[in-house]
């Protein structure tokens, strides 16, 4: 499946959220506040025409410097553009025409309803495996989000390599996606609907892992991860039995990252100074940390912190100078854990 499929599918067979087949393409996670309350700014022919999967904003963005690959009608973008201001900008890339108008149309529109003397967003034409043919800035931004894409994309090495160099040193690809519990057959891969639903061609989770190291993102972090309901009995039928997915990921970008959690006697106490984030910082789905509490933290848990735009709003204690093994209890977070916890649960209960 190509990029032909995604426009057709995109352009052509979806006019709106309503005809999804499966709720891949959905976002199940009740947004904060502060998301919902510039949710409610967005042009509805801008919602109606949202594929997302998961949210993707994450903490701190004022003034940031955003990109979105498969901004699509332009939601994720209109919503990033209210929470880093002004002075930030975002810039969204598609490949779909009907898609770029429904964004495009809304720009002046979205502009006057945030205030803005100037506008922050621009849209791009153009395919995500290919951003070196575009004219976008290396080492430039701070964070890029995608929401519901990189599944659609054939070569997701590209795409992982080129976000590492168009991310500046210490920003982020923050994404959402949908995950397979093993990889799909190719007679599944080339068929358009499970494609265009962001079914078939969403990756194994142990290959995602293996192409966000190779691409230089030594340290992926799940954040959110949901599993997917397929209720279509037609295209549960076709599955087979494999499992989905949708999670959210954080990949930052800093060489001194290690291939694994190691522990050097360090900790972080949080300000609790990150707007919506009062109480607690989540850095991923087993790092909550709460505000005015030491936290013991790895090295790379330090880096994601020290090394970042959160640098501010942590005090840091420790250095690297001992190191004393591997840290305790840090395994990989995976997108199906929570789905082998709650089958040994039962299993577990039903034994007794
Ligand atoms: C599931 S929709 C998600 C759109 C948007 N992120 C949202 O949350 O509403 C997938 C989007 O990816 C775009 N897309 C698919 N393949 C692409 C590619 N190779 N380059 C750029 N955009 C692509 C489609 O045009 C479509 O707008």
């Amino acid at each position: 499946m190509n990029i032909e499929n995604s426009r057709e599918y995109y352009g052509k067979v979806l006019s709106g959220s309503d005809d999804l087949r499966t709720d891949a393409c959905c976002t199940a996670e009740a947004p904060p506040p502060a998301i919902l309350a510039a949710m409610i700014n967005v042009h509805p022919q801008v919602r109606a025409r949202y594929y997302g999967c998961g949210l993707v904003v994450p903490q701190g963005i004022e003034g940031a410097q955003i990109l979105d690959l498969g901004s699509g009608s332009g939601q994720d973008a209109y919503i990033l553009s209210q929470l880093v201001g002004e002075q930030g900008s975002v810039t969204g890339v598609d490949t779909t025409p009907e898609q770029l108008a429904v964004a495009t149309e809304h720009l002046e529109w979205h502009r006057q309803k945030f205030g803005y003397a100037a506008g922050n967003v621009t849209f791009v034409e153009g395919d995500i495996e290919r951003l070196d043919l575009l004219d976008l800035p290396k080492g430039h931004f701070d964070v890029i989000v995608s929401n519901c894409v990189i599944n659609l994309v054939g070569d997701k090495a590209s795409v992982f390599a080129a976000a590492h160099g168009l991310l500046k040193e210490g920003g982020e690809l923050y994404f959402s996606d949908v995950y397979a519990d093993r990889r799909i057959p190719a007679n599944l891969q080339n068929d358009p609907v499970l494609h265009g639903e962001c079914l078939s061609g969403a990756l194994y989770w142990g290959d995602f892992q293996s192409l966000a190291k190779a691409a230089g993102f030594a340290d992926p972090r799940l954040v959110t991860s949901r599993p997917l309901g397929i209720g279509d009995p037609a295209i549960a039928a076709k599955l087979d039995g494999i499992a989905f997915h949708s999670a959210t990921y954080r990949l930052f970008k800093l060489a001194g990252l290690e291939a694994q959690c190691e522990d050097y006697g360090q900790a972080v106490r949080y300000k609790g100074t990150l707007a919506g984030s009062e109480r607690v910082f989540d850095l991923d789905d087993h790092h909550a940390i709460e505000a005015g509490r030491m936290f013991p933290v790895c090295g790379n848990s330090w880096r994601m912190l020290a090394d970042t735009r959160f640098a501010d709003h942590f005090e840091f204690f420790g250095d690297f100078s001992h190191h004393y093994g591997v840290f305790p209890d840090c395994g990989i977070a995976i997108p199906f854990a929570s789905d082998a916890a709650a089958q040994a649960a039962s299993q577990a209960a039903s034994c007794c």
